[in-house]
This record gives structure tokens, C-alpha cells and sequence, in this order.
């Protein structure tokens, strides 16, 4: 390299470093629909923390989810996401849905109504664990069974400690793809007959997905598992 090059070259490498930050940085941007005195609002901007506490779980779930849970530390690894959208917005019929790859609406009548045994704001972060994975989680290129994602959502929950007292025990279920909590527990097992289990199968389904992932990660395939699953929770329906 001539000297009279060395400034371009300098230039160059500054912006290339400034732009791989801004890869590595992903942008969370909260934005409540709902009125402000919808009960859901209300509860979101008191109870919950609103918008600055929102913000900071979404940083540390991100956190959690490359690094323990799907263990991707090399952007290369990760799925590409540079911003993910928070929508608190006035619907029924879910707790909140992930679409368009990088968006999330949580259900302010949800928010409103939820009843149930833990904090409403615990019950908003545990929703978040869930969906977040759905931002950041290979699904084979849409091969893979809703189900197993959905799976693999709940077990999210499950490893960060943000699961409900009503969440599946060990062993329950009638099928390994029945999703959710079901799904979740028989990925706990798998995870506990090879370390990484389920980061390992994420890292498989980026580009496709077969079933025989899990004989290729275990040594059975699927049926055997769950046959052998069943058999270590005699017993539990
Ligand atoms: C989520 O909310 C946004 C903003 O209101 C809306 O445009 C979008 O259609 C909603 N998505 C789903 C899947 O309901
Ligand atoms: C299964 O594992 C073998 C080696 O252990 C590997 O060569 C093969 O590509 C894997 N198959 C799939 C579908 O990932
Ligand atoms: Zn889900």
C-alpha cells in the first residue's frame, strides 16, 4: 500500500467498523396504539414500567436468547434483525402474535384482563421470552412444524425461569409435537442426553428442516425418544 492510500484505507476501515456495530446493535422501539386510558395502557405505564422497562427486558432477552439459549456468538451465527417493534395495541383473541418477521403486538385487553397467579408484570416478560424467540429462531425456511417452533418458544420460558405454575410437568403430553409447554418439556429431556440440544437444532434448521434432526443430534429418531421420555414419567398423562 502506497502512503498516499493509507487515508482512504483508514477511512475505509472506520466505516466498516462503525457499520458492523450497527449490525450488532438491535434497535427496540415500543409503540402503544391503545388509548392512554384504555385499562391495558394504564396498567402498562404503572405497573408494568412502560416503554423504559420494556426497552431494558428487551435487551436482556435478546441477550439470553443468542447466548444461552440458541449459544449463537458470532453475528454470523445469529439471524439477521437490526430493529424489533413493540406494538401495545387494542385486540382479543391472543396474548400477543409475532409477524412480519420482526414485530410484536401484545394484546392490551390481555394486559388488562390477566388474572392470573403471577404479576402482570411477570406474565408481560414471559410473553416476551416467548415471542422474542420467535424474532430470532431459524424455522427451517418455513419447513419446520409450527408446532416444534412453538416449542421451542416455551422452552425459552422454561430456561429462563419465566414459566407459570401451570406449565407442563416433565413427561406430559400425548406427543413430542404436541408444541408449547409439551414440546418444551420433551426438548428438556433431549437437552439433558446432549448438552445444547436445542441450540444445536436451531442451528440446523436455518436454511431447511427434516425430522431426522433428532437422530442425527441423538443417535434415535424421534419416536424412540419420546417412547423413552414416556417411560422415564410412568404414569403422567
Ligand atoms: C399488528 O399491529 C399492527 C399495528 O397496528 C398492524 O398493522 C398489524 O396488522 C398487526 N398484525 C397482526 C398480525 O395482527
Ligand atoms: C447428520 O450428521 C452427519 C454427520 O454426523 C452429517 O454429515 C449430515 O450432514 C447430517 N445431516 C443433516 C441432515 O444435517
Ligand atoms: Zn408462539
Amino acid at each position: 500500500m502506497s502512503m498516499a492510500s493509507l487515508p482512504i484505507f483508514l477511512c475505509a476501515l472506520l466505516i466498516f467498523s462503525l457499520s458492523f456495530h450497527g449490525i450488532l446493535a438491535v434497535k427496540y422501539v415500543v409503540i402503544v396504539e391503545a388509548p392512554p386510558n384504555h385499562g391495558g395502557t394504564v396498567k402498562f405505564n404503572t405497573i408494568i414500567g412502560g416503554i423504559p422497562y420494556t426497552q431494558q427486558i428487551m435487551g436482556q432477552i435478546n441477550t439470553f436468547i443468542w447466548s444461552t439459549l440458541f449459544q449463537q456468538n458470532t453475528p454470523a451465527d445469529r439471524k439477521p434483525v437490526d430493529t424489533i417493534q413493540i406494538f401495545i395495541k387494542d385486540f382479543k383473541g391472543a396474548e400477543g402474535i409475532t409477524w412480519g418477521g420482526d414485530r410484536i403486538n401484545v394484546s392490551a385487553v390481555y394486559l388488562r384482563d390477566y388474572d392470573g397467579p403471577m404479576a402482570t408484570k411477570w406474565e408481560y416478560t414471559s410473553l416476551l421470552y416467548h415471542e422474542m424467540t420467535h424474532v430470532f429462531q431459524w424455522n427451517g425456511e418455513g419447513k419446520a412444524p409450527v408446532m416444534l417452533t412453538e416449542g421451542i418458544a416455551d422452552y425459552t420460558i422454561l430456561k429462563a425461569n419465566y414459566f407459570p405454575p401451570a406449565f407442563a410437568k416433565p413427561g406430559s403430553g400425548d406427543k413430542w409435537d404436541k408444541g408449547y409447554d409439551f414440546t418444551a418439556r420433551f426438548l428438556e429431556y433431549c437437552d439433558g442426553l446432549v448438552p445444547g440440544f436445542v441450540a444445536k437444532l436451531n442451528k440446523m434448521m436455518r436454511k431447511t428442516y427434516d425430522v431426522s434432526f433428532f437422530k442425527n443430534l441423538t443417535g434415535k429418531p424421534v419416536e424412540q425418544l419420546w417412547k423413552d421420555y414416556k417411560a422415564k414419567h410412568p404414569g403422567v398423562k
